[in-house]
């Protein structure tokens, strides 16, 4: 992590100004998927900011995350036709019982939270969907049923 990061710096920012900080850390998300401590100390020694004013800066973006994403990524959709069905319900329950808030990962790396806007599916009102694919009328129930059922599938395993 540390070399590819190192490797992906001098490539693409050989001389890169504090102006660059953002697309850096885009680059580096990209790459990994999140923001590893050890890429933000390589950005913070070769920029020479230090690392607490980088994680500062970054979490002041929505879009940065400092954890894997886990195997299952849920979204639950926050847009209107779904708020105004219950969808609220459906990531309060799922935050109960995944014991994380929106924009988390569980300890085990199974599952990521996150909330979208519309996510174009309106018609199937409130509706979340777990690495792409798109489950409809969600309920509380059925998203812990979800939850349960891809635990016991990832136990078989
Ligand atoms: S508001 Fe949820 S899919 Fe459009």
């Amino acid at each position: 992590m540390k070399e590819k990061t190192e490797v992906l710096f001098d490539d693409k920012y050989p001389h890169a100004e504090r102006d660059a900080l953002i697309p850096i850390l885009q680059d580096i998300q990209e790459e990994f998927g999140y923001l590893p401590r050890e890429s933000i100390e390589v950005v913070s020694r070769k920029m020479g900011i230090a690392a607490s004013k980088i994680f500062g800066v970054a979490s002041f973006y929505n879009q940065f995350r400092f954890q894997p994403i886990g195997k299952y990524h849920i979204l639950v959709c926050r847009g209107t036709a779904c708020h105004v069905k219950g969808s609220e319900k459906v990531l309060r329950a799922l935050e109960k019982e995944l014991k994380i808030t929106s924009g988390q990962t569980t300890r085990d790396n199974l599952f990521t939270l996150d909330v979208v806007a519309c996510i174009g599916a309106c018609g199937l009102a409130p509706v979340i969907s777990i690495n792409g694919e798109f489950y409809a009328a969600m309920t509380p129930e059925k998203a812990l049923d979800l939850i349960a059922e891809i635990r016991n599938n990832h136990d078989d395993k």
